[in-house]
């Protein structure tokens, strides 16, 4: 049986550049796979094709069960997202961010104050929490885009490089938080360049 992220032969080329030049891999439910490579080598690519935000040129590919050429809005709905960039609003501040994502996920709005402020602790933004997110420093920033990608547990997550700016104390933090949603049952693919 295929695992929660399954692909086979992913071809992606930009110009005369070869992203990707037949990716296979097969992540079975509730487990970590990482993926280490150097710059350019199309960690990020391969993160674009299996959440739906680019088509591959060819070669399939499923993520909880559903074909993510076929039936991207159905992936949509089962995947969690941090990319490789934060994106977050400059705007709202870290806990109206938070919630912010709280409600586009449909929790009421008890429950989305509630995360936010658990994952704001947990990334130590507490202090920052009510300052607008342009005033965050790099680090804060990314730590931000991490815990809105973590306000719900989707079945499957996908996190492209989350440990690259953070310090130790708040890798470790990451680490923790990773830990507790893979033994609830997510899957998790997440790119990196740390060996350990
Ligand atoms: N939109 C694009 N247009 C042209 N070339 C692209 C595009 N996206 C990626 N590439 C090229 O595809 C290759 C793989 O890029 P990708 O971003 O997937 O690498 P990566 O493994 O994520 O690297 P990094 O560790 O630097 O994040 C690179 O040569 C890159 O220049
Ligand atoms: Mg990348």
């Amino acid at each position: 049986m295929p695992g929660a992220i399954h692909a086979e032969g992913l071809v992606k080329t930009f110009g005369d550049v070869t992203a990707l030049d037949g990716v296979d891999l097969d992540v079975p439910e509730g487990t970590v796979l990482g993926l280490l490579g150097p710059n350019g080598a199309g960690k990020t690519t391969t993160v674009r094709v299996l959440t739906t935000l680019l088509r591959p040129d060819s070669g399939t590919a499923t993520v909880a069960g559903v074909d993510v050429l076929e039936h991207p809005n159905e992936v949509r709905r089962s995947i969690g997202l941090s990319g490789q960039f934060a994106a977050v609003d400059e705007y709202l501040t870290g806990r109206e961010n938070l919630q912010m994502v709280g409600r586009l996920y449909q929790m009421r709005a008890r429950a989305a104050k509630e995360r936010a402020a658990e994952l704001l602790d947990r990334f130590h933004l507490a202090d920052a929490a009510d300052r607008p997110a342009r005033t965050y420093s790099g680090g804060m920033r990314r730590r931000l885009d991490l815990a809105a990608a973590l306000v719900v547990a989707p079945p499957v997550m996908f996190m492209d490089e989350p440990t690259t700016g953070l310090d130790p104390r708040n890798r470790q933090a990451l680490w923790d938080v990773i830990k507790e949603l893979v033994s609830g049952g997510t899957t998790l693919l997440l790119t990196t360049q740390y060996l350990e």
